[in-house]
């Protein structure tokens, strides 16, 4: 899959670029491409954000400088979701995850400041999704958690089988997963369950079954 995002910081993806999973799928099952609203700018000097309009504090993300990177970028064709990353988007949740994961290409739009011109919300993006019901200060690290949970899912992103028994999984009928232990088998009088070390397959299996929360 393709994604794409709107940044003012590109530069802040290279960390990311290099972990696993994003490492790991990009140039093959993922093809990531960085633009900077500041290249494609209608304004003097690289200027992206005004004023708000009827006063008050902070910059608002100018609409007609994110519709010139958006039609910089895909010209007449077609960009598939257009995200708008903000605390006033559908909630980001694993099934969610799922959805932008099968589809072939997502851009994903960052804002810094007091946010988006609302036009930008409603004209230029077909979604709007938040990472949580709390304020960051940019859209760049909300892009990174879809950019890197998405990145997951794609075929050759994780080891084999570790990516389907998990917390959300369907497997576990999107509860959180069972805990896990490695050794020692006991530090500071802190045992880890008898079952686990039984080497009973089946016994192990029950357990962890069991461990399973449903949320
Ligand atoms: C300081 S926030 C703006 C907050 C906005 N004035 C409000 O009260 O809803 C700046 C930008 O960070 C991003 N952001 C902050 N919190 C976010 C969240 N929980 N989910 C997604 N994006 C978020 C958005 O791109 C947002 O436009």
């Amino acid at each position: 899959m393709r994604i794409d995002v709107f940044t003012l910081v590109p530069h802040a993806y290279a960390w990311l670029t290099e972990q696993r999973p994003v490492a790991a799928v990009l140039g093959t099952e993922l093809e990531l491409r960085l633009f900077n609203y500041r290249d494609t700018t209608p304004l003097r000097a690289g200027q992206v954000d005004d004023e708000p309009y009827g006063g008050g504090a902070g910059m608002v993300l100018r609409v007609d400088v994110v519709a010139a990177a958006l039609d910089a970028a895909y010209d007449a064709e077609s960009p598939g979701p257009v995200i708008a990353l903000t605390p006033k988007g559908r909630p980001l949740t694993q099934a969610v995850i799922e959805e932008l994961a099968a589809e072939p290409a997502l851009t994903l739009l960052s804002a810094r400041f007091e946010g988006f011109d609302e036009r930008i919300v409603e004209h230029l993006a077909t979604d709007a999704i938040s990472v949580g019901p709390y304020v960051l200060s940019n859209g760049d690290l909300p892009a990174m958690v879809v950019l890197d949970a998405v990145a997951r899912r794609l075929p050759g992103a994780l080891a084999e089988g570790s990516g389907e028994l998990e917390s959300f999984s369907e497997e576990l009928d999107g509860g959180l997963e069972y805990p896990h232990y490695t050794r020692p088998a006991e530090f500071r009088g802190w045992a880890v369950p008898e079952v686990l070390l039984s080497g009973d397959h089946g016994r192990i299996e029950a357990w962890r079954r069991e461990m399973v929360k449903v949320t």
